[in-house]
Order: C-alpha cells, then structure tokens, then sequence
C-alpha cells in the first residue's frame, strides 16, 4: 500500500480498520473516517488550517478539568449535545421534553427535603418551586430522585465561583407519595456559557453570542421509568430564540409568576416515560 493519494487514501484507511471486533466500533470509525475525509476534501484544507485546528482542539484539552468541560461546550455550541438528545430521547407525546445536560452537573449535591430553600445562599431573587411528577397516564411518580441545579442571580453555578467551600443552588430532593414537589431557590436569570477559552474565541471569530436564555435544570429519576434530564426556561427571556447550545423547546418553557411579596413561583409538571 505506497503511493496513496488524496482519493486513493481513505479507503486505505477504512481497510486498516476492517479486523475491529466491536461491529459497533466498526460503524463508527468507519463513518468517521468517511466524513472527515471528505470534510478536508471539501474545504480544502491547507496545512496551516490542520495545524490550527489541531492548536484550537489542544487547548480545548488544556483548560478542560473536573470542573471546567471545555469539550462538552464545544460539542453544545456545535449543536451536536442537542442532535444527540434529540435522536436519543424522541419520548412519546406527552412526555416532557428532554434537553442538555450541560456541564455544570455535579455528582454529590446535598440532599434536601421538600420545602427547602436549595439556594443554600447563593445570591438571587427567592421564588418557590412546585409540581408534581407523573407518569403518561397521570398515575403520580412518588419518591421520584429530582437533582436540581440552576446559576445564581449573577448567572454562575457555585462551581463558577473559586472561593466557594460548599453547594449553593443545587439539590436532591424526593416527591411525596402523590408524586408532588416543592422548594425554595433564586430566580434563574440569562447568562453567558464560559467564553473566556477556545470555545469562546470560537463563538467570537463566528459573530455568535454565548447567551443562554434563564432556566433550571432536572435530572429526575425513578423506578420502572426512564430518566429524564431537563431544564425549565423562563417565558419572556430575551434569548428563547438564540439559545447559544440550541436546547429550547417551547414545552419547556414556563413562567416564574410574581407573588405580592415580591418573591416569585413556578410551577411546573414533568411527565415521565415508562421503561418497556
Ligand atoms: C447549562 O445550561 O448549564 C449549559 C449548557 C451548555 C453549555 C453551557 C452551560
Ligand atoms: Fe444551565
């Protein structure tokens, strides 16, 4: 095999690649291949804008740690963490939504129970928050897991602010035995995924904006039903439509109603879908 050229290369490679035990395997690198050899044919990349890409995915790597997943952001800006969910979790109608996960997740939030205020400090204006979780027949979801995770009124997770010791705007809480939640946090407001990376410079030299439009995300999990990871999105925010990760959907979209008081209330019911 000598004397390859540009057409003659790529099914040199994906002959390298046919013994791959994994059938799975197999489909995947094959198709990658494919793809980003016709992408380097198409555009006709020079060596100079290879080697640019290859500095733009090291230092991708370089600021990426058990905090910072510059990769997941690239993958949310590019629309693939979307296209993903969107062919993965088609749940029949309805079933709410599915959306992102986002990078701010973090495994281990404190537990609280119903009627707590999981803003634990963090800046913001209060609200309550309550629904319920069913199931598609309306039968309650009692004693469902829902990990709640939002920003505070700056538009940062706790794991965004450096000094923090501790969880602020994250929690575990459990329905009750009629599938109904409630608890106190801060207003969700927009803000800006981190641009201050490659991923940032990305969305700079492409005249995009990082603003995501204010929501708070659920992961919500339970017996006998598939789990679902959401976010609720604040009804009037100004970026709905240009949400810099592509993750809206108008089902998820609900308002935080203002209460004399000044404080604020959403409500808001996740249908779940059950295991076959
Ligand atoms: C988030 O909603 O937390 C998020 C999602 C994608 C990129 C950045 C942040
Ligand atoms: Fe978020």
């Amino acid at each position: 095999m000598r004397n390859l050229d540009q057409n003659t290369i790529t099914d040199a490679v994906l002959a390298r690649f046919a013994d791959t035990p994994d059938p799975r395997l197999k489909t995947i690198i094959t198709s990658l291949v494919r793809h980003l050899h016709d992408f380097a044919r198409e555009v006709e990349l020079t060596e100079a804008e290879w080697e640019k890409g290859i500095d733009f995915l090291t230092r991708v790597g370089h600021i990426t740690d058990d905090k910072r997943h510059e990769f997941i952001l690239l993958s949310d800006v590019l629309g693939l963490s979307m296209l993903t969910v969107a062919m993965n979790q088609d749940k029949p109608r309805g079933c709410t939504e599915a959306t992102v996960f986002g990078p701010f997740h973090v495994e281990g939030a404190p537990h609280y129970e119903l009627g707590d205020d999981i803003a634990n400090g963090a800046a913001g204006t209060p609200c309550v928050v309550r629904g319920t979780v069913r199931g598609l027949d309306g039968e309650p979801v009692a004693n469902a897991r829902m990990d709640v995770w939002q920003s505070d009124h700056d538009g940062l997770y706790d794991v965004q602010h450096p000094d923090l010791d501790h969880a602020q705007a994250r929690g575990i809480l459990h329905t009750d035995d009629q599938g109904r939640f409630h608890f106190r946090s801060v207003v969700a407001v927009p803000y800006q995924i981190p641009h201050d990376g490659p991923v940032g410079q990305l969305l700079d030299a492409t005249n995009r904006h990082p603003w995501r439009p204010a929501h708070l995300h659920f992961k919500i999990d339970a017996p006998g039903y598939e789990s679902l990871i959401t976010h609720v999105f604040r009804n009037g925010d100004p970026w709905l439509d240009s949400d810099a990760v592509f993750g809206v959907r108008e089902s998820l979209v609900a308002d935080w109603v203002e209460q004399d008081d000044g404080t604020y209330l959403l409500e808001f019911d996740f249908v779940l879908n059950r295991k076959d």
